[in-house]
């Protein structure tokens, strides 16, 4: 039987409808990769911190934050998607493992320091493929001023750029102020404003020449960054900033002047400046050329000993052991007449695209079949079902077919799960017992019916 409560850290959490954190997600709780000393996801925080030099380094306590620092303090409305059962994990209505390192922007800014970078792992429902995993790492750097401190900056915004040509960078920044979409706050002076969004790029710049320029040698091809005005609900103006790798490019992180809001909230009120949030495992992923984000995760050797502290090293992968797919096929709890998906349209709640969108709360449509209720049928669901069960042998679930049933109009959807394991061979009895495993727990627990 399941327990009434979370316990973590001596801490008890009474369950309520709304806790939907599984013992895989628990389990990782107290792994913190992002303080393990030559693990790539700490180096990458080491190299990150050692740029912003005079940027005090915090690490918070714990993964688990309140909805209101999370959510209701930073602006998100009450239907933002990003804050459904589907997308977020939690321990009851009050508490949640944190979805992105901005939850602790405001007791930050509350300590008086004006700037900071915290590292933290985040929490998010997902699908499952070779990049996404429900535990990843985020740093949040800030720099605030006293407004009558701000005059200072254009002379060290030409300091920076001063610094920054020498370095064979080329910036794409089509980016301006958009009354509509991406407007000033309206107590700020627009020159001000203006100076801070210059700091934050040229800033961000010379982060990323640092991480990336290596290859750009002078006389060679530049480094090329591009700048994309964004949405976030806890800043405007706010960006997206993506680096030119191998041929294409790569969001790497979300910015923007910090709302007024979070600085009344957090006592100063006569500050402004600006905030950013990078993601480490795309980033670790491309740097250490790691192919798969579960290899973050694994305890083999023949990963960690690859690393060392301070340095960014091509990883050689060992053998790859050969992968072992098994198809899913099956009907969707009858009455349903849709997936409901919100997920289909967009992917990711959490970050600039989460700008709109529909109200999802996972449990808002409900399907009843020979009396026993179950959600909408939902792919973060079914996929945290596969990871409980197959945990970090689990490589990919792809949808690999939809149907409608032309008389009954009942749908049927087919998953191909993708079985591989990081450090061994798997035997296809082990893998049989696997998808079994899944098959039984999402019948029972999501309402769908085997074809
Ligand atoms: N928290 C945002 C995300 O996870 C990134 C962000 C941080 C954006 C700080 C603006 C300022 O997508």
């Amino acid at each position: 039987s399941t327990p009434e409560s979370y316990k973590i850290n001596g801490v008890t959490y009474k369950k309520d409808e709304y806790s939907n954190i599984p013992q895989n997600i628990l389990d990782k709780l107290d792994r913190n990769l992002h303080l393990l000393p030559s693990h790539p996801i700490s180096i990458l925080r080491s190299i990150v911190e050692e740029h912003f030099k005079d940027y005090k380094p915090l690490i918070p306590s714990s993964s688990i934050v309140s909805v209101k620092q999370n959510f209701d303090e930073l602006g998100f409305p009450p239907d933002h998607p990003g804050r459904s059962l589907t997308d977020s994990y939690y321990l009851n209505k009050t508490y949640m493992l944190r979805t992105h390192t901005s939850s602790h922007e405001i007791e930050s800014y509350k300590s008086n320091l004006n700037k900071w970078l915290l590292s933290a792992d985040v929490f998010r429902r997902d699908e499952i493929d070779s990049s996404h995993y429900p535990v990843f790492h985020q740093m949040e750097g800030t720099h605030i001023w006293e407004n009558q401190n701000l005059n200072q900056l254009s002379k060290l915004n030409e300091e920076l750029e001063n610094k920054l040509k020498e370095c064979n960078i080329l910036i794409e920044d089509e980016t301006k102020i958009n009354e509509k979409t991406n407007p000033y706050q309206p107590h700020h002076i627009p020159q001000h404003t203006d100076e801070i969004v210059r700091h934050l790029k040229n800033s961000l710049n010379s982060l990323i020449f640092r991480l990336f320029g290596h290859h750009a040698k002078k006389g060679g091809e530049p480094l090329k960054v591009r700048w994309i005005e964004a949405y976030f609900p806890f800043t405007t103006p706010s960006y997206e900033v993506e680096v030119f790798w191998q041929g294409e490019w790569l969001e790497l992180l979300g910015c923007g002047v910090v709302m007024q809001k979070t600085l009344d909230l957090s006592g100063v009120p006569d500050k402004s400046g600006w905030a950013f949030g990078l993601g480490l495992e795309r980033l670790s992923m491309v740097l250490f050329s790691i192919p798969d984000i579960r290899l973050f995760w694994t305890e083999d050797s023949r990963f960690l000993n690859q690393f060392k502290k301070g340095e960014i090293t091509t990883f050689q992968p060992y053998s790859k052991y050969p992968p072992c797919y098994k198809d899913m096929s099956f009907w969707l709890p009858a009455t349903t007449s849709s997936s409901s998906s919100v997920k289909e349209v967009e992917k990711d709640h959490h970050g600039a695209s989460a700008a709109g969108g529909k109200l999802d709360l996972g449990q808002s449509s409900i399907t009843s079949i020979n009396n026993n209720t179950y959600k909408a049928f939902h792919e973060n669901d079914y996929c945290e079902i596969v990871r409980d069960v197959v945990g970090d042998l689990i490589e990919s679930v792809t949808l690999i077919d939809e149907f409608t049933h032309p008389k009954t109009k009942r749908k049927s959807k087919c998953y191909r799960l993708n079985y591989r394991h990081m450090d061994r061979n798997l035997s296809n009895e082990e893998v049989n017992e696997l998808q079994d495993k899944v098959q039984k727990r999402v019948v029972e627990e999501m309402g769908i019916e085997m074809r």
